[in-house]
């Protein structure tokens, strides 16, 4: 049944979910085109925020909404919005871990073949009339049985890359702040940062965007990556200091790198890194599913409404705020 909380919706829902929503509560819908002033005071008195409003989401934009209780998120990456400031203020903040793991997975894989068969060197040659005309065809590519994939993040996603890697013959090592093996984690050998960058054939990057995760990988770590290997990026563009990853894919001090995200989104026409040859860039699909993102909004979704039940919703950022 409607009752008079206030929700102000910042993400295109699908028809039902809008539906469900609206049944709920007084829903506003955010303007692609609001100004700063305008989504301000549109936020002024609703208790719950669903998406992603155009703004910083930081105490300021907190203050700006004295009445919210949950702003919940459509993405597993959180790095956008000060979440202390939002746990000063009693603010539950959720995300959508899990639903998207294999979709994430299967990109970072489907990246190895990307640059082991050379598909978009191939697809180009066909496609722009070089193998009719004759032309040389791109060199052959490489197998990956036996290459060593290392990945940065050993959480839900660095190990559902691992299992597939694993099945299809790659061996797998792994770095994270913590050194365990986590329980029900693929069996694979911890190795120390710089280790890991010194023996890998492909780095792929799966961790968090904390502050403390800023430029992991500068030139410092690209230079300790074998010229042969390749780093890969499906997490955060941040997490790599993209100029000097530029400076290393052009000077050859790595082989390339396959990147779904980039310190600027989206980016700028001729952005230096979308050039190289030995760069393979996407526009941020790693969860880019119709059914990924359907099963985020989703869970979105359910986040929201758990909150402004009194409920503990699926899945807090901060439970702290129940405490
Ligand atoms: C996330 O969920 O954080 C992803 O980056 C969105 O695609």
């Amino acid at each position: 049944m409607k009752n008079n909380q206030k929700v102000h919706l910042a993400l295109q829902l699908e028809t039902d979910l809008k539906e469900k929503l609206n049944a709920l509560f007084q829903v506003t819908e955010e303007n692609p085109d609001a100004s700063k002033s305008e989504i301000l005071s549109a936020i002024a008195d609703v208790e719950g925020i669903l998406g992603f409003p155009n703004l910083s989401m930081d105490a300021d934009f907190f203050d700006a909404a004295p009445n919210l209780r949950v702003l919940s998120l459509a993405s597993v990456g959180y790095d956008f919005v000060d979440v202390d400031a939002a746990t000063k203020r009693g603010i539950v903040i959720c995300n959508t871990p899990g639903v998207l793991t294999n979709a994430v997975a299967n990109l970072t894989i489907s990246m190895i073949f990307i640059i082991t068969r050379k598909l978009i060197e191939n697809e180009t040659f066909v496609r722009t009339g070089g193998w009719a005309r004759g032309k040389p065809a791109p060199a052959l590519g490489t197998d990956i049985e036996g290459k060593v994939l290392g990945l940065i993040g050993f959480g839900r996603i660095g190990q559902e890359v691992a299992r597939r890697a694993q099945a299809l013959g790659m061996k797998t090592l792994w770095y994270d702040v913590f050194d365990t093996l986590p329980d029900g984690a693929p069996n694979s050998d911890y190795r120390k940062l710089d280790n890991l960058l010194e023996e890998s054939d492909f780095v792929s990057l799966h961790t968090n965007l904390s502050p403390s995760a800023r430029h992991l990988i500068g030139e410092v770590q690209l230079d300790k990556m074998k010229e042969t290997a390749y780093l890969i990026n499906t997490a955060r563009g941040p997490l790599v200091d993209q100029s000097s990853l530029t400076k290393a894919l052009k000077s050859g001090t790595i082989a390339g790198a396959a990147l779904d995200v980039f310190e600027s989104e989206p980016t700028a026409e001729n952005e230096p890194i979308t050039q190289l040859t030995n760069a393979y860039c996407f526009a941020h699909i790693a969860s880019g599913t119709e059914e990924t993102r359907r099963a985020m909004r989703e869970l979105a979704l359910q986040n929201l409404i758990a909150v402004l039940s009194g409920n503990h919703p699926p899945a807090p950022v901060n439970p702290e705020v129940f405490k």
